[in-house]
């Protein structure tokens, strides 16, 4: 497998703040090639033999504007068994409903636009229920929990221009964490 061309934006470049705004259908060509090429990145990512050969960090998630263009898409690619992989792709997400339970990622949340180590929590809903539209345009909604549900919070936040660092409380980076279950 050949690593996709794809350019992840840093951290400190503006256009990740940009709102993304909504699709509208059909999809073009190019659309659904810089999607294909997304979920190809992930899945590489995750695999040891390629994130070594091409110096990659594991990613479970991306967003449509990290690779700079603001259109609410993300994609989500979940190793469920070892080199089994399911992926996801949402267009124009709504978050219908959400837990009361909170949880956090114990070892810290990451990102692929933030290349450094971030200290503390960030609080998200341990279940949520989003509507979205798949790559052809068809309604679906889809229940998420843990992880997954973590990550499409992450990926949702990134739609509005919020990356996880903006959820953490400087001065206090571990605030609350005793009211949440870690996973
Ligand atoms: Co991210």
């Amino acid at each position: 497998m050949k690593l996709p061309a794809i350019e992840i934006l840093d951290e400190k470049d503006k256009r990740l703040r940009l709102i993304s705004k909504d699709v509208t259908f059909p999809l073009t060509n190019e659309d659904k090639k810089n999607i294909k090429d997304m979920l190809e990145y992930l899945k590489m990512s995750q695999m040891d033999e390629y994130r070594e050969k091409y110096n990659l960090r594991a990613g479970m998630g991306l967003s449509y504007v990290q690779i700079g263009i603001p259109k609410r898409i993300f994609v989500v690619v979940d190793e469920v068994n070892e080199n089994e992989f399911e992926n996801y792709v949402l267009i124009n997400p709504k978050i219908v409903s959400n837990s009361e339970e909170l949880i956090y990622v114990g070892e810290g949340e990451g990102c692929l636009s933030i290349n450094r180590e971030v200290e503390g929590i960030v609080p998200r809903y341990a279940r949520i229920t989003v509507e979205a539209y798949d790559i052809e345009g068809n309604p679906f909604t889809i229940r998420v929990r843990e992880d997954l549900s973590i990550a499409f919070q992450h990926e949702i936040d990134h739609l509005n221009g919020i990356l996880f660092i903006d959820r953490i409380d400087p001065k206090n980076p571990y605030k609350n964490a005793n009211t949440m279950r870690e996973i």
